[in-house]
């Protein structure tokens, strides 16, 4: 049994991560400052003795310092972030204090109190609109979002620190992620969050484009599981990984599916494509299958089912 702090605990990937955790035996301390975390995320661990839940900002000065301190653990997870490229936009500010200073701050308690292993949440928008299919960690980032940009900055600090001071640190790619949980608050949010609530809601749904751009979907389950090895699994190297499935699923296929469980909703509508989407984007999974032992396992299919059958 290890001591897992996890940041951004009550967040979509987050409270996955630490539900996961606590069902591997592990003791669990989560902080989130819920700015865009729910405390509702988290009603399955907080009836856990071994969770414990910290409100507090990661990034303001001293307070990761301070539960590390207290708590030991033998890995972090640091999930706390500012999630939405949209959002990094229009904040580049906020976007720079969350997704870099507070990654500092983090790597930095790692280090003064002895952390073993960090991992980071890292993201497939570090590769930008790179052509290149599928992606693999030998592309440079050229990121093209403050977000992006931040995600492969924390990278670089992160695997110098890794370097400079001996501890195991993995960088997390994340694709497409879905599952229960995600916010479909943001126009820009997931498309798969998006076109369930619509498919619900009795709406129809808008593809923009002709619904043949792909996406590398991987569940929020498999991400989890990923989190979970990256911060326990014995003898892993520090490390970049694309966290993803390797597969390619369309649009078009995203909407059949919802299409089967839902017949009697109106049918898609199309619109133009958006500026700036990529057409097509997919990961290899090797790397991470490599290092950490990790395979995705949920088909999108099934991921899109369980969302569905959802009350
Ligand atoms: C991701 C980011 C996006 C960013 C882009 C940069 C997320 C949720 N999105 O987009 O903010 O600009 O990387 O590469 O992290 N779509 C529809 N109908 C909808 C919503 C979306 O057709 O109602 C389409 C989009 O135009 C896109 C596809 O669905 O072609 C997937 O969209 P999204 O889930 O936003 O993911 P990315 O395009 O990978």
């Amino acid at each position: 049994m290890s001591h897992i702090l996890v940041t951004g605990a009550a967040g979509f990937i987050g409270s996955h991560t630490v539900e996961q955790l606590l069902a591997a035996g592990h003791r669990v301390t989560g902080i989130d400052s819920f700015r865009t975390g729910h405390r509702a995320n988290l009603a399955n661990a907080l009836r856990e003795p071994a969770f414990a839940l910290h409100e507090t900002d990661v990034a303001a000065a001293g307070t990761v310092d301070a539960l590390v301190a207290a708590a030991r653990p033998d890995a972090v997870i640091h999930l706390a972030a500012l999630v939405s490229v949209q959002e990094s936009m229009l904040h580049p500010d906020l976007n720079y204090t969350l997704n870099v200073h507070a990654v500092q701050l983090v790597a930095e308690a790692a280090r003064r109190h002895g952390v073993p292993r960090l991992v980071f949440a890292s993201s497939a928008a570090i590769y930008g609109d790179s052509p290149v299919l599928p992606l693999h960690e030998g592309v440079p980032a050229q990121p093209i979002s403050p977000y992006g940009a931040a995600k492969a900055a924390s990278e670089v600090l992160l695997l110098g620190y890794a370097r400079s001071f001996g501890l195991t640190v993995r960088c997390q790619r994340y694709f497409n992620v879905f599952g229960p949980r995600q916010d479909p608050a943001s126009p820009y949010s997931g498309v798969i969050s998006i076109f369930n609530r619509r498919y619900r809601e009795g709406r129809g749904v808008t593809i923009y484009g002709d619904g043949g751009q792909t996406r590398d979907f991987v569940s929020v389950h498999d991400v989890a599981r990923a989190n979970v090895l990256a911060a326990t699994r014995a003898g892993i190297p520090s490390g970049v990984a694309n966290i993803c499935t390797g597969r390619a699923t369309s649009l078009r296929e995203v909407v059949a599916e919802f299409a089967r469980h839902f017949p009697a909703v109106p049918k898609a509508e199309f619109a133009a494509a958006r500026p700036g989407d990529i057409v097509h984007s997919r990961g290899t999974a090797i790397l991470a299958e490599r290092e950490l032992g990790f395979q995705a396992q949920v088909p999108v299919a099934d991921g899109l089912a369980e969302l569905i059958r959802l009350p």
